[in-house]
């Protein structure tokens, strides 16, 4: 088993399930450390029921994490291929997000048996109506909002939230509708500045006098009334997280004459102890993807099917990004003043 790409709220209860699962078999499982790293560079760790003792509540991953990808090194699959080997494994559960089951497709279609585990706090990988850590994470983002309220209120002013969200506006759109935003901006649909600006003033016009703006880290401005600065992308050619919310503290403060002020998640909203909910979903689905890898049903992915969890095809999951619907977007629409 490994885990890749971004930590995330819910890792280690996955870990948990499939180690338990795997001890009612009577079947052996090892980790690999820091995702694809840990084949790569054949790095192990026994996972027995004593590893996984007490790790339900714990954020992050107790297998660790990196974004390393064995298609971007000419070996890559066959080191993989070697680990499996070198350990007798029957074959590998891939934990992550696009970029690590995006991988995990590719190998399988190289010949490598592998089960994928749906895993982002942004919640648009496709194949899955949900995925675990992103209850968390609306939860921190909501709280954050509320203690905004607060401080925005007492000072009369805008203050802006900027949240995770490279490509779907998930988290802005339900912690925005559960903490009762005044304007939701998400990268699902290009915003025109000058609309955001007379929404906020019509809001000051009806008498009050301190507004919530969420943003999402991918969220873009149209038509280029704003540099597009949620354009700029890092390394890996995500959108910078921090590129978006200062920005719009400055066009909005400068249009509006308002006290203006930008807070910026960032990790704060991926570590930390998973819910409830999101530690159920993330047990249920380790417990689906150890029994398929016991049955052989390699190539498939655990997913979350309306409240069932079932088993897709893995090159599902990377076919096309869950993005917010035209619905959700009307749902914030018709909410907001
Ligand atoms: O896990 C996805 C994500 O949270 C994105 O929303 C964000 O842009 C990215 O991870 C940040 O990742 P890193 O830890 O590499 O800064």
């Amino acid at each position: 088993m490994l885990t890749g790409g971004g930590d995330c709220p819910g890792l280690n209860a996955v870990i948990r399930a499939v180690v338990r699962r795997a001890h009612g078999y009577g079947d052996g499982v090892i980790g690999f450390r820091d995702g694809w790293r840990g084949p790569i560079e054949n790095d192990v760790e026994a996972l027995t029921l004593e590893a996984v003792r007490g790790i339900l509540p714990q954020g992050g991953t107790i297998l660790g994490s990196s974004r390393t990808n064995p298609f971007k090194r000419d070996d890559g699959v066959d080191l993989v291929r070697r680990a499996l080997e070198a350990h007798s494994l029957d074959g590998l559960i891939a934990i992550g997000g696009e970029d690590t089951l995006g991988a995990a497709a590719k190998l399988f279609d190289a010949g490598v048996n592998v089960v994928g585990v749906p895993k982002t706090i942004d919640n648009d990988l496709g194949g899955t109506d949900m995925t675990f850590g992103f209850d968390t994470a609306v939860q921190v983002a909501t709280e954050a909002i509320d203690r905004l309220h607060t401080t925005a209120e007492s000072h009369n002013r805008i203050m802006i939230l900027e949240v995770m969200g490279r490509h779907a506006g998930w988290i802005a759109m339900h912690s925005g509708l559960a903490g009762g935003a005044d304007v939701i901006l998400v990268p699902e649909r290009p915003f025109d500045i000058d609309e955001v600006c007379a929404r906020l003033e019509r809001r000051f016009a009806r008498g009050r006098h301190f507004a919530i703006v969420v943003v999402s880290e991918g969220a873009l401005p149209s038509g280029g009334d704003i540099e597009a600065v949620g354009a700029q992308t890092d390394e890996f050619g995500h959108a910078r997280l921090g590129g978006i919310g200062p920005r719009l503290e400055q066009e909005i403060g400068q249009r509006t004459g308002y006290e203006t002020r930008a807070t910026v998640l960032g990790h704060i909203q991926r570590g930390g102890t998973p819910t409830a909910f999101d530690r159920v979903l993330a047990t249920r689905l380790g417990l689906a993807a150890m029994e398929a890898a016991h049955d052989g049903r390699w190539g498939t992915m655990a997913s979350l099917r309306s409240t069932r969890i079932e088993m897709v095809a893995l090159a599902d999951a990377v076919a096309q990004l869950r993005v917010l619907s035209d619905e959700d977007l009307r749902i914030a629409d018709a909410l907001l003043e």
